[in-house]
């Protein structure tokens, strides 16, 4: 909190089709790329909801060749596989049709191409990427704003590693969001999206030093999820609801909100991408039953002006004297407004019910993640005690 604008270089070279039949424009935009797409989606929504359809008719110029199946928590074989039918096939694009485990493993398929080792070693070290196929995407959850931004986050069961790359290669060259498209997203993925998008605005929110842009954006951000996430958990169908849901999910993540701040550790998706990585659970609702508690166990001296100021202006609650009393009932709504989109309040709520891996995920995290320059720095003995406090 602070009018000091900090120094940033600032670019997101995508170019978004937004609103409703926005789609009609891709085959325009490929063209130029050649015509050989590689097709990647997950589990079968996009069949079940004829968006799979209307994209074969669209591409009918386009020689199409698929990779279905990705998982959520995408793994690092289904990379794989992308990336040797790349080769063999000599694709020219990528076209990713879905949420954001489909949009990430494509990220990795197009750099894997121009990498003559294991993919897994691109994920684990960036400056390998050298080169990546264009890329392509059609959103179909709001969540992790990946159709905007460098990062891709994959899975490898072998070694209970879920790992993020940033790479400005892995920028996607045109995201089609429609809004239409997320109208089929069920209850459960349209409130762990959402905790997802105000959690990505909290890793960067929840800081030393945020410039007054920074800060304006990620309170309009945090009101619009808080709104609309709501209603579309009540009424799936809301399609302002859902366009307003996607475009929060896309300006969340991609640098824009922190630009000109102090830089975040990214403390509750250090935490969570160890579930995800031992247990396979959702990304939302991990970050959802994590955030409260460390918002508790991280309310000192330093941070009870930002968590009170957080409560007042995104909860609208009154500024008590006494801020500690603001900022622990900012932290009540917060969990107040979890619940009330039907989130998950625990470890054991997601099904982590033994403590064993407590120790190897916090000595993880801490590797992973720069704890130590949290906005509260956090050893491992702490990180697990945020696990104990989270059971
Ligand atoms: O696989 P299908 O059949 O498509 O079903 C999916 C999946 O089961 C379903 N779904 C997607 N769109 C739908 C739909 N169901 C009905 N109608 C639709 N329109 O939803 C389920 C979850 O999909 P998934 O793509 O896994 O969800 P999400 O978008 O939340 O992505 C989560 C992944 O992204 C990573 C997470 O860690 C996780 O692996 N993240 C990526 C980030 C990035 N690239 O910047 C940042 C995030 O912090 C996050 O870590
Ligand atoms: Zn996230």
């Amino acid at each position: 909190m602070h009018d000091q604008v900090f120094n940033f270089n600032y670019c997101t070279p995508t170019k978004v089709l937004f609103g409703k039949d926005s789609i009609k424009g891709l085959p325009a935009e490929m063209a130029p790329f050649g015509k050989r797409v590689l097709l990647v989606y997950g589990g079968g929504s996009i069949k079940r909801s004829g968006l799979y359809d209307e994209v074969k008719r669209l591409l009918q110029d386009f020689e199409i060749f698929e990779l279905p199946g990705v998982e959520p928590n995408p793994r690092i074989t289904s990379v794989r596989e992308g990336g040797r039918i790349c080769r063999e096939q000599h694709i020219d694009m990528v076209l990713a049709v879905g949420g954001g485990s489909v949009l990430d493993c494509s990220k990795v398929i197009c750099d894997a191409p121009f990498y003559d080792g294991d993919p897994w070693d691109l994920v684990l070290d960036s400056s390998k990427i050298t080169k990546a196929l264009p890329l392509f995407t059609v959103l179909t959850l709001a969540a992790t704003g990946s159709e905007y931004d460098p990062a891709a986050v994959i899975s490898n069961l072998e070694t209970n590693e879920k790992i993020g790359v940033l790479s400005p290669h892995n920028y996607p060259k045109v995201s089609v969001l429609d809004p239409t498209y997320t109208l089929t997203v069920s209850k459960r993925q349209t409130a762990a999206g959402s905790a997802d998008i105000m959690s990505h605005i909290f890793e960067q929110y929840f800081v030393d030093g945020s410039c007054m842009v920074s800060e304006g954006l990620s309170e309009s951000i945090l009101r619009t999820v808080i709104k609309f996430a709501k209603i579309a958990y009540e009424d799936g169908n809301n399609y302002t609801a859902r366009a307003n849901l996607m475009w929060a999910s896309s300006l969340a993540c991609n640098g824009i909100c922190q630009v000109g701040s102090e830089p975040g550790a990214w403390v509750c998706h250090a935490i969570e991408h160890e579930l995800s990585a031992y247990y396979d659970i959702t990304h939302g609702e991990g970050l959802a039953l994590l955030t409260p508690v460390i918002m508790r166990y991280t309310l000192n001296d330093k941070t009870v002006k930002r968590y009170a100021y957080f409560a007042h202006r995104v909860f609208d609650l009154p500024l008590n004297d006494d801020l500690y009393v603001t900022a622990r009932a900012g932290i009540e709504a917060l969990e107040a407004f979890f619940a009330s989109i039907g989130l998950p309040k625990t470890l054991r709520d997601v099904g982590i019910t033994s403590k064993d891996k407590f120790d190897a995920m916090a000595e993880h995290a801490c590797k992973c993640f720069p704890l130590h320059q949290a906005f509260v720095p956090l050893s491992p003995a702490q990180v697990r005690e945020i696990l104990e406090q989270s059971f």
